[in-house]
This record gives structure tokens, sequence and C-alpha cells, in this order.
């Protein structure tokens, strides 16, 4: 299985700055349009348990508003599967979540989840293309086979995270996990943590359809961004001043 390589965006941390103030700026739907007009293939979202970023409305007007592809993230919860057979993303990826985390930290045990096989069910009967967020085990992989999971994403967080000496070691774990998909018919996607220093080599196996990439391009639209935002300012400032 090999093609063009996706980028989905995720906008999860344009809500997380929007919520530090309690308002309505910066809009995760705005920057999703932005995405859209960027060049992104498709928007991804994770509505957490406890709402910290996205929240049920962005989540609904992601949908309405954006003309992409929308990648619902969620846990395996029986409230979060309600909400996307109401919503009905375009794909549903599945993660674990813990309350106290500060970002997703591993992949899913996806045979010690009770109720992932009948979540995969249900959602894939809904027309709702699912992804199981695992690490980037072979045995994950088996695992997704057997429930039946049409997409895996390999979690890069280790790879990304990892030293110099220690990159090629992580990178030959999601090449590995890769090339089992590949083998088992299963679709492979990629990401967390991918940076400008880290993108390429995974973005270069073959068989990696789609990347994930949130925090980096939110923190990096401060270099990229930041300076223009600032002219605007000048600007409409010494207008007002002629
Ligand atoms: N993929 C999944 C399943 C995730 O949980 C996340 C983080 O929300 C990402 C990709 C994107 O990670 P990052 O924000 O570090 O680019």
């Amino acid at each position: 299985m090999t093609g063009p390589l996706r980028l989905g965006v995720n906008v999860d941390h344009i809500a997380t700055l929007r919520n530090a103030r309690g308002g309505v700026h910066p809009d995760p739907v705005r920057g999703a349009l932005i995405a859209a007009e960027a060049g992104a293939d498709g928007i991804t979202a994770h509505l957490r348990e406890d709402r910290r970023h996205i929240r049920d409305a962005d989540i609904r007007r992601l949908k309405d508003e954006v003309p992409l592809p929308l990648n619902f993230e969620m846990a395996v919860t029986d409230e979060m599967v309600a909400i996307a057979l109401d919503v009905r993303p375009h794909a549903s990826c599945l993660v674990p979540e813990n309350r106290t985390e500060v970002t997703t930290e591993g992949g899913l045990d996806v045979l010690g989840v009770a109720k992932l096989p009948d979540a995969v069910a249900r959602l894939t009967d809904a027309g709702i293309r699912v992804s199981l967020f695992i690490d980037p085990e072979p045995l994950q992989v088996e695992a997704a086979l057997k429930v039946r999971a049409p997409v895996v994403e390999l979690h890069t967080g280790s790879y990304c995270d990892a030293p110099a000496a220690e990159r090629d070691r992580e990178l030959a774990r999601i090449v590995d996990a890769a090339k089992a998909a590949a083998e088992l018919g299963i679709e492979c996607h990629a990401g967390h943590g991918l940076a400008f220093d880290t993108v390429g080599p995974v973005a270069a196996i073959p068989t990696i359809m789609e990347l994930n990439i949130g925090h980096f391009l939110v923190g990096e639209a401060i270099a990229l961004g930041f300076g223009g935002a600032i002219k605007e300012m000048r600007r409409l400032m010494d207008a007002a001043r002629a």
C-alpha cells in the first residue's frame, strides 16, 4: 500500500491558546481553514474527556465549516463513540487517554481495551474509517488486524524525543511496524511530536500514507507568523494616529 503522503493538521493547541483566556480567539476553525488554504489534506482534533482544548462545539464546527476530511481523535468510551456516531467525521482515531497526562503518552494496548472491538465495529458500520493509535510494535499491528481496524497510526513520540544516538533505533521500530502493517493490508499513518527536523525520515517510509502533526505547527506559527501580526498591529496603530 503506497501512494501520496497526506498531511493531517491537528488544531488542538489553537484551542489550548484560546482557552487560556476563556474567550473565542484564536479560533481552531479559522486555523483549520488556514490549514486547508496552505495545503493540508485533513484536519485532526482530539475531544478529550476533560475538554481541556477542543470542545464539543469545535468538533461540530470543524465538521460543518471546513472543506476537509475530519479525523476525530477520541478515547474508547461510550460517550465519545456516541458523539462520533452523531457528528459522523470522516475518520476516528482511537487513542488511550489518561486524565493526568499532558499529551497522549503511549499507544493503545489493542487487545487490553475491552470496549475496543465493539467501538471499532460500531464506528465502521457507520461509515467512519477507524484508526488505532499504537506504539510502533508489530504485535500491536497484528492486534489491530484481529479487531478489524483498517488503519493504524504509529506513535512517533519516542522517535522524536530520542537523543540523537538513539534516533536510528527508534526510527527502525517505525519502519518495522510500517512493514508489518503493509504485509497485513492495514493502512499505516504516523504522528506525535513531529517537527521540521524529524519529519523527513518518517515521510520517506513509502507505505506510510498520512502524518498527523499539530503542536509543532502551532508553535512554529510564532516564528513564521508572529512578525506579520505585529506589523498589522503597528499599521493599524499608525493609521489611527495619521
Ligand atoms: N496523532 C495522535 C493520535 C495524537 O494523539 C496527536 C496529539 O494529539 C498527534 C497525532 C499530533 O501530535 P503533535 O501535536 O505532537 O504533533
